[in-house]
C-alpha cells in the first residue's frame, strides 16, 4: 500500500478519535448544543435525517433550523409511505429554510418483486428495508461527515445505550443522537412550546409512524413502537445499530 495512502488514514483516525474525545462533554447537554457542536464540526456535512413521521425528527428539524442553514435534511421515501407523510412532509419544510434531500431507493417496487419475489409487494420486512431504507442511506451518506437522528434511549431496551456521539462503521461517517437522554414528554414539552407542526397522524392513534403496510394504531397505554411491523419480532429496520451490531438482511 502507497505510503502516502497509510499516512491519510491514519490522520483521519487520528482526527476521528480527536473528535469523539472533544464530544464526550455532550453527555447530558441538552439537544440544542450537541446540534450547535454538530453543526459547527461538520458544517455542510451534517445530515439531519427525518422520517416526517414522529415527532422527533420535526424537534430536531426546528432546533437545527435556529442553528444553521448550511446543514442537510434528508428523509428515505421507501415508496410505502402513508400519503399523509408525505403531504405533511411538502407542508412542513416550507415552514423551515433547510434544504429536503428525499432520498429513494435504486427499485422501483415493482422491479423489486420482479426480483425477490411477490413478499416484497407488500413492505415484508427486513430485505424491503434493506433495499429501501438502509441502502439509499449508504448511498446518501457517502456524500456527508455526519448524520443526525432522533433515536430515544427510553424507546426500546435496544436504544438504551445510544451514544450522543459515536462512530457509525456502518455507514462511514459519526451518528450523532441529540436526543437520547430525552423521554417523550420532554419532545411533545417542544413541539408545545415551539408550536412544531406533527404528521396528522399522531393525532389519530399512531405513535411511531413508518411504512403504512407495517404500521397501524396504537391503543392508550400500548408502548409507543408496538403499531411498528406488528405481529412481527422485527422491531428496528436496519438504519440504527442494535447491541453494536446492525440487524438487517442479506439479500
Ligand atoms: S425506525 O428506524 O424504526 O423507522 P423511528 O421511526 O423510531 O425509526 O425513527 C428514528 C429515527 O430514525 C428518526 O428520528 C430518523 O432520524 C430516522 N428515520 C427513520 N425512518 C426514516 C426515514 N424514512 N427517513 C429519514 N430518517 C428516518
Amino acid at each position: 500500500m502507497p505510503e502516502a495512502q497509510v499516512s491519510e488514514w491514519e490522520n483521519a483516525i487520528s482526527d476521528r478519535r480527536d473528535l469523539l474525545r472533544e464530544s464526550r462533554h455532550l453527555e447530558g447537554a441538552s439537544p440544542q448544543k450537541i446540534l450547535r457542536w454538530a453543526a459547527e464540526s461538520f458544517g455542510r456535512k451534517l445530515a439531519l435525517s427525518v422520517s416526517f413521521g414522529g415527532a422527533e425528527g420535526m424537534v430536531l428539524l426546528d432546533m437545527l433550523s435556529r442553528i444553521t442553514d448550511r446543514a442537510r435534511v434528508f428523509t428515505l421515501d421507501t415508496g410505502f409511505l402513508f400519503e399523509e407523510t408525505v403531504r405533511f412532509r411538502e407542508e412542513a419544510m416550507k415552514r423551515y429554510p433547510l434544504e429536503l434531500e428525499v432520498v429513494g431507493p435504486e427499485m422501483s417496487i415493482e422491479e423489486q418483486v420482479e426480483k425477490y419475489g411477490e413478499r416484497m409487494r407488500s413492505c415484508n420486512p427486513d430485505l424491503c428495508c434493506q433495499v429501501r431504507k438502509v441502502e439509499p442511506q449508504r448511498k446518501f451518506l457517502k456524500n456527508y461527515d455526519a448524520w443526525a437522528t432522533g433515536i430515544r434511549r427510553d424507546q426500546t431496551s435496544q436504544r438504551a445505550n445510544t451514544p450522543v456521539v459515536e462512530w457509525d462503521d456502518f455507514f462511514g461517517v459519526f451518528k450523532i443522537s441529540p436526543l437520547a437522554g430525552w423521554s417523550a414528554a420532554q419532545v411533545m414539552e417542544y413541539v408545545r412550546e415551539h408550536d412544531v407542526p406533527l404528521n396528522p397522524l399522531l393525532s389519530q392513534g399512531y405513535k411511531s409512524i413508518g411504512c403504512a403496510p407495517q404500521t397501524r394504531p396504537v391503543a392508550p397505554g400500548e408502548d409507543e413502537r408496538a403499531g411498528r411491523w406488528p405481529g412481527s419480532e422485527k422491531t428496528e429496520c436496519g438504519i440504527h445499530v442494535v447491541n453494536g451490531r446492525v440487524v438487517r438482511a442479506n439479500p
